[in-house]
């Protein structure tokens, strides 16, 4: 059992190599109808490197946030599955953490950390847009977003409902 003070902490982009151990926790975060194939992560990883950050304890990958890009300002069933080059869009597909690492504040601290890296880094990206199941609502509204309402996505079993943040930059002098 590690003391928070024992753990390195570290948030960066996936590395392809990283990609597997990504896998790992998607199969074990959603229901087998929803949780995205690997090749379909190993995509996002080469399309869209920068839209996939992981948080790492003791170099450890524990949870990551990814998404593409697209120039839909609605989270389309196509974004799920491509990323347009230079897309004003970040469309997030996937927010998810070991079980055991839930409940703890990582997941917030990783969104919000997410939307910094969009915010300071990836200028022409003006609005990330999601869809989420009914009970994680709480959760992306505390990292900012705003409820749009039921979304015509349809993924597995049940209703989904889209999210969206506009990206506010103070204009440049
Ligand atoms: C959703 C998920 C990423 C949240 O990460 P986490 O590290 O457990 O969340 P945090 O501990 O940072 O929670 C931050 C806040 O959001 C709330 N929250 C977290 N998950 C929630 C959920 N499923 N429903 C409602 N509120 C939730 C927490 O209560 C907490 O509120 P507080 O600050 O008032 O205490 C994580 O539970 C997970 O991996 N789930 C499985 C995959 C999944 O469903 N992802 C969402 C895809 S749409």
């Amino acid at each position: 059992m590690y003391r928070m003070t024992d753990i390195n902490v570290s948030i960066k982009h996936l590395s392809a190599e990283d990609v597997g151990e990504a896998y790992n926790i998607e199969k074990a975060g959603y229901p087998a109808d929803e949780a995205a194939a690997l090749e379909m992560l190993n995509l996002r990883q080469r399309e869209a490197p920068e839209l996939f950050l992981g948080r790492y304890h003791n170099g450890r990958l524990i949870g990551y946030a990814c998404g593409t890009r697209s120039n839909s300002k609605t989270y389309t069933s196509e974004c799920l599955r491509l990323n347009v080059v230079g897309g004003s869009t970040a469309c997030i597909h996937s927010v998810c953490f070991r079980v055991e690492e839930r409940g703890k504040g990582y997941g917030l601290d990783l969104m919000k950390r997410y939307i910094a890296n969009i915010k300071n880094s990836l200028h022409d990206i003006d609005k990330i847009t999601l869809v989420c199941k009914e009970d994680v609502i709480p959760f992306y509204k505390k990292a900012g977003f705003s409820l749009d309402g039921p979304s015509c996505v349809t993924l597995g079993q049940d209703k989904w409902f889209e999210c969206h943040l506009d990206i506010q930059r103070s204009p440049t002098k």
